[in-house]
């Protein structure tokens, strides 16, 4: 029998799709090459994939196309805030031997981020920066976070979301090499970090024993590949390398943290915290290092906030009590279309002061900014969540290294998040301790800049084997203090030590 094959078009931009019968339409937006808002990865929960369909408001991965439909979305997607950090050039490069006889070779580092990627272009002779290339994570139609595109890894096998990551890589690469102008015969080496479940699904990897118990990694140590063998366009020659992982979700990208704040020769006790779609952290010094994540979960990425949406033009950035009453500021200076995580994290403080919530979150009604933008008692209870998950994980690093918390003498924040965080905040609501406040640093990409220093030299990749190698992973989740501390510290404010 024929299959029976629909239009889908898509009014916004006039483009259509010819699709079998019963594709959902989530699935026919990514086959026209559309990044639709996918948070759950297609499961019916997140809320986030609304369109409306032939005028009807619809969730677009519940919904089999079974006529020609014509589409409507909330428009394009507008430009996210991608960070990316310029590492301070050393005063001396040894450039190597190798590249000299050619005339102009250039190393690559890669920094796969669950929600954006960025490439790095650097001249092999000069170690000089010559180009920065950044995109949204393809990877985020199948899901925003790790544990929903592993899942769509397991049910659907780990090749299409291999393929999305190693085209938009390609995509950078040949963006900024045409910007430097240089070809891809000049591309000699490509350095890759990323947190472990990003490693697994760009090397392909099975991801099963990640996401389900024991949670470990397939592979973590730091792998050599060719470049053709991981299909990155680059010279005959070239190599691909990942930088290790270190256990759970603590992966290469954590790896290129420590080596970017060369933590292990500190001689005071310091923090370093990388929130994202997960939470790492790492506590120690010179004697030794710890780390864990914890699934602080989408809350800070936008997701599972009803009104949650990713940095862009349109989100409510900054919330501040002003003389009792809530003021707010919108990106792109426009209004409102939704909240970001420093929106939201800003909010709850200012809630807290303004006493619009208590120190439990009960929220009395609704807070609206605008009409369209809100935030109810739900959103409140995620973003506790998420606070409890973090501040409980530096709770127990203290306690397992054998220190007290104002025993941390530098709060390192790494990432995009931690870059665009309000630190004031982040205190007052008890995800990061108080007294450490005046301790906070904010470093930017540290991940991406871990990853120029190993392009650029093949001794720092050496150093980030034996740095991975000594930092002990703590699995939070089988801590016999972690459920306590957890709940406790689900109330806003600072907590007891
Ligand atoms: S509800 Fe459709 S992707 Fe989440």
């Amino acid at each position: 029998m024929k299959e029976e094959k629909y239009a889908v078009y898509f009014d916004e931009d006039g483009s259509c799709v010819q699709v079998p019968e019963n594709t959902t339409l989530l699935e026919a937006q990514i086959l026209a090459g559309k990044m639709p808002q996918a948070y759950c990865g297609g499961k019916g929960t997140c809320g986030k994939c609304k369109v409306e369909a032939n005028g009807k408001v619809v969730l677009a991965c519940q919904t089999p196309v079974t006529a020609d439909t014509h589409v409507r979305t909330a428009g394009p997607e507008k430009k996210t805030q991608i960070l990316m950090t310029e590492r301070e050039q050393n005063a001396v490069f040894q450039a190597e031997e190798r590249f000299l006889s050619m005339p102009q070779p250039v190393l690559a580092a890669v920094d796969i981020g669950t929600t954006t990627v960025v490439v790095y272009l650097m001249d092999a002779k000069t170690g000089k920066l010559l180009c920065m290339q950044s995109c949204l994570n393809p990877q985020g139609k199948y899901g925003a976070d790790v544990v929903s595109r592993c899942s769509y890894a397991m049910e659907h096998g780990a090749d299409t979301l291999s393929s999305v990551i190693r085209n938009a890589v390609n995509d950078l690469l040949g963006q900024a090499l045409k910007q430097s102008g240089r070809g891809r015969g000049d591309l000699m080496r490509i350095v890759f970090v990323g947190n472990t479940g990003m490693h697994h699904l760009f090397l392909e990897l099975p991801v099963k024993q990640l996401v389900l118990a024991p949670y470990h990694p397939y592979q973590k140590e730091a792998c050599v590949l060719s470049a053709s063998e991981c299909q990155i366009e680059a010279n005959a020659e070239a190599e691909v390398w990942w930088l290790p992982n270190i256990g759970g979700f603590v992966g290469a990208d954590t790896v290129g943290c420590i080596l970017a704040s060369n933590l292990p020769s500190c001689e005071e006790m310091t923090l370093m915290v990388d929130i994202g779609t997960n939470g790492e952290m790492v506590l120690g010094d010179k004697n030794g290092m710890i780390a864990c994540s914890t699934a602080a979960g989408p809350a800070f990425e936008g997701a599972k906030i009803t009104c949650g949406m990713r940095g862009s033009e349109g989100a409510i950035d900054k919330v501040w009590p002003d003389n009792g009453k809530i003021r707010y500021h919108v990106l792109g200076e426009g209004d409102a279309a939704g909240i970001c995580g420093s929106g939201l994290l800003d909010a709850a403080a200012a809630f807290l002061e303004t006493e619009i919530i208590d120190e439990t979150g009960r929220l009395e009604e609704t807070y609206y900014f605008q009409e369209n933008v809100f935030l109810n008692q739900k959103d409140i209870r995620e973003l506790q969540l998420a606070k409890a998950a973090i501040a409980a994980g530096i709770r127990i690093l203290c306690m397992r290294k054998g220190i007290e918390v104002s025993d941390i003498r530098r709060v390192l924040l790494a990432g995009a998040f931690g870059n665009y965080l309000d630190p004031d905040s982040a205190c007052a609501i008890g995800l990061l301790p108080e007294e450490l406040r005046e301790r906070i640093e904010q470093v930017g990409n540290a991940a991406g800049e871990g990853a120029q220093m190993a392009a650029l030299d093949p001794s720092a990749f050496e150093t980030a084997k034996k740095y991975a190698a000594e930092t002990e992973f703590l699995e939070l989740a089988l801590d016999p203090a972690f459920q306590d501390i957890y709940i406790d510290e689900l109330e806003f404010g600072p907590q007891e030590d």
